[in-house]
Parts: C-alpha cells; structure tokens; sequence
C-alpha cells in the first residue's frame, strides 16, 4: 500500500459511514475509533482504524501529521448556499428585526431583488472578489465542499456569470463548488406579475443555454405562495429533469403550499427549508429517498420555529444541514451555530447533526459516493479538531473548534 500522508496519534476517529444517505434514526450513529490513524494516498483515503492496525507502506515514505490526541471528523458539506452575489443588505436585516416581515420587504421590491439589482451591475471579477472572503471563512470553519446557487441575476447573462464566477471560483481555492441553476429564485421586475410567462422563458432559453455550456448540475426553485407556485414549479423541474439536471427546491419554508409532496412526486435530489411542511409529505420524501435539508441558520435570522427534523427522522427521511449563507435571509455561514441549533432546538442528537452535515449533505449533492465519511475510498476531505472528542462541536457552544482542514489529501488550513 502506498500514501502520501499519514494522519496518527488521533484521540477519537468519528465518522458515519457508507456511500449512500444515512435515513432516518440510524442518523443517531456514528462510528467511533479511539486511538485511530488515517492515511491517505494523493487526494484519497486508503486506510482508516485503530492505530495499532495501521499498515507498513512501499516506496517513499508519506508524512506524517501528529494529531496530538484530539478528534477528527469528515470536511463538512454545506449543501446549500448563495454564496455568490453582490451587495449587502444590511439595512433589511434591521427592519426585519423591529417587526418587518421578510415576504413583506419582498412584496416591496427589496429583498432579492435588491440583490439581483447590485449583482447585474457586478462582472466576474467582482463577483469572484466578493466570495472569495466568504469561501475562505467557510474552508475555516470546515467546509470543504458547498454548493452554490445562482438566483441574483435571474437574466441569463448575470445567472451565466454567477455561475462562471463558482466555476472560476473552483478552480482557485480548496473548497470543491457545486453549481446550481436558480433562474427561479424570484420573478424578475422585467416579468412583474407574469410568473408564468417567466416561466415558459426559463424552458425555452435559459435551462437549454445553461444545460449546453455545462456550468449546473442541479436546478432549484423558490416554490412559494406569491413567488412560484405549484404549478408553476412542477412545469419548470420537469423541464430541468428532462435536460437532465438534479432537482432542488426551496420548500414549505413561509407557507405550507406543498413542495415537500412535489419534491417526492419527482424524485428530487433534496427538498430544502421544510419549516411548514405537511409531516404526510415528509412520509412521500422518505419513500422517493428526497434528501430533507433543515436551514437552521435562516429560522434563527427570520425567528421562525425551526425545522422538526427529529420528526423527519421518525418519518424516515435522511436529513441534512446546510448554511443557506445568502445577502438577504441568512448572512452567516455559521457552522457551529448550526450544530448548536441542531443539537438544542431540533430534536438531533450530536451523531445525527454530524451525520447531517457531513454523509447526507454529500448526498443533497449527489456526492455520497466519494465523500462525506472517513473510509478507504474516499476523498481525504476531514478535519482536526481543536477538542478530544467529536462531542465537543455542541458542547463549544456555537465556536469555532476545527483546527486543521484536510482537503483532497493536502493540509489546507492550521489554526494553531
Ligand atoms: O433560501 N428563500 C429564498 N431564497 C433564500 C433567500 C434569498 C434572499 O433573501 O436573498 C433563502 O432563504
Ligand atoms: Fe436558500
């Protein structure tokens, strides 16, 4: 066997397992090591267990990284986030926290599309420059892949620029970026009143152009009562499942309207938000195998009830959590806050927040296969922890604990 790096002397070796999303309680589990070791060979893990089993290795030598007894988990996935956008919307956040609701600055013609205004005017670069900070705030707090939705540009040009800027994006720094399509974020002023219409013109140009340079892998929609209806919705997802995109869709997250029923009556890759949805639909996600990503950060800013993921579990949905980092509803990518909401709010236990975060999120991006848990096969994606055990990601409270990333087998971030 041959490896590239050796990561030894790790206290406490938490992981979930497999290659497929982990549903329902089985999420209350995690595989725990004490005493363990992970090597790595390239950008891939070749063993992972307790150190005392750890092999010999040919040929060179591999380095080795002493991890001094603390705890190591997988590279976590956020797999939901607008992280490219310009401009900030500082001044709504203050408004909706002295009463304003968030639906009632979008009736208004602020919200997203105060976003969509700044991000027209934004080229490339601009845009690039604008995320680039906010990736590298995420690869600190462990992320090591997220995915990204257009959504601020809604015409082609601007939509193709966001998502050329995560291609450029990708390339240039650590954290893997998955695009997504977001043409149906909002209707767009030019399209005032005729959802429909603007619907029909997102089949007919904008899914085809998107689809034919290859820049998305999945296409979302904001499935909501006076932004995309149902209908509406449905014509647009079977237009992206046909041009053989994912599917995503922000879901049940003001009113109950029923994306989490349309989620499972097309077989989408993850249903997102969830905060109203019919607990029969959760039932419908489960048996379509429609990853369930729960938004705590976005219930906490907006003060809505958070997500019941423990009931979303019960139904036997593999549950996610995700970020949602965006200029408008939640401008944080706070992981740790996730966890802790997670954790004191949401009914999960600690194995099943970190399943969520790490195993089900690669699943939300179709990723399961080659990412999200510590196993051989695997991509050497994981983090050490500032902590002897993986317990301590509730237990610190909202901080900050991951001190060194591994990213596809090379040390990408040390803290201490
Ligand atoms: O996930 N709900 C719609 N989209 C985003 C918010 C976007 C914005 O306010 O800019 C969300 O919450
Ligand atoms: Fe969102």
């Amino acid at each position: 066997m041959k490896a590239t790096l050796v990561v030894r002397n790790i206290g406490q070796l938490a992981t979930p397992l497999g290659s497929r999303a982990v549903r329902g309680k089985k999420m209350d589990h995690v595989s725990v090591t004490q005493n363990a070791a992970v090597a790595v060979n390239v950008d891939t893990i070749v063993w992972a267990g307790p150190e005392t089993g750890l092999p010999a290795f040919d040929g060179p030598q591999p380095e080795i990284l002493d991890a001094r007894g603390r705890a190591v988990v997988p590279g976590f996935v956020d797999s939901h986030t607008h992280v490219v956008f310009a401009g900030f919307r500082d001044e709504e956040f203050l408004w909706r926290a002295s009463g304003v609701p968030y639906m009632e600055i979008h009736k208004r013609g602020g919200g997203i599309a105060t976003s969509v205004r700044a991000t027209r005017q934004a080229g490339t670069a601009e845009l690039m420059s604008q995320a680039s900070p906010r990736l590298e705030r995420m690869l600190e707090l462990g992320v090591t892949t997220v995915e990204g939705k257009s959504g601020y540009g809604l015409d082609l040009d601007t939509e193709l620029r966001q998502l050329d800027a995560m291609k450029r994006l990708d390339v240039l720094q650590p954290v893997d970026i998955v695009p997504t399509y977001m043409g149906a974020h909002s209707v767009p002023e030019e399209w005032k009143g005729q959802p429909s219409a603007y619907v029909d013109w997102m089949i007919q140009n904008a899914l085809p152009a998107v689809r034919d340079q290859g820049v998305a892998r999945f296409c979302d929609v904001f499935c909501e009562r006076g932004v995309f209806e149902l209908d509406d919705s449905r014509r647009y997802l079977e237009a992206a499942r046909a041009a053989g995109f994912g599917l995503k869709l922000h879901a049940d997250e003001i009113v109950r309207l029923g994306g989490a029923g349309l989620a499972a009556e097309l077989g989408a890759t993850s249903a997102d938000h969830l905060l109203k949805a019919d607990p029969a639909d959760l039932g419908r996600m489960a048996e379509a195998g429609v990853v369930a990503t729960c938004l705590p950060l976005t219930a906490f800013v907006l003060r809505e009830p958070y997500a019941d993921a423990r009931a979303m579990m019960e139904a036997g949905c593999a549950v996610a959590l995700a970020s949602d980092l965006n200029p408008g509803s939640c401008y944080s990518q706070s992981i740790p806050l996730v966890i802790a909401l997670a954790v004191l709010y949401m009914g999960m236990s600690l194995e099943a927040a970190l399943t969520a975060l790490t195993l089900n999120g690669a699943a939300a991006l179709g990723l399961s296969a080659d990412r999200g848990s510590i196993e051989a096969g695997k991509l050497a994606d994981f983090l050490i922890l500032d902590a002897p055990s993986y317990r301590h990601l509730a237990y610190h409270t909202a901080m900050n604990i991951v001190d060194t990333v591994v990213k596809r087998g090379k040390i990408v971030c040390v803290r201490s």
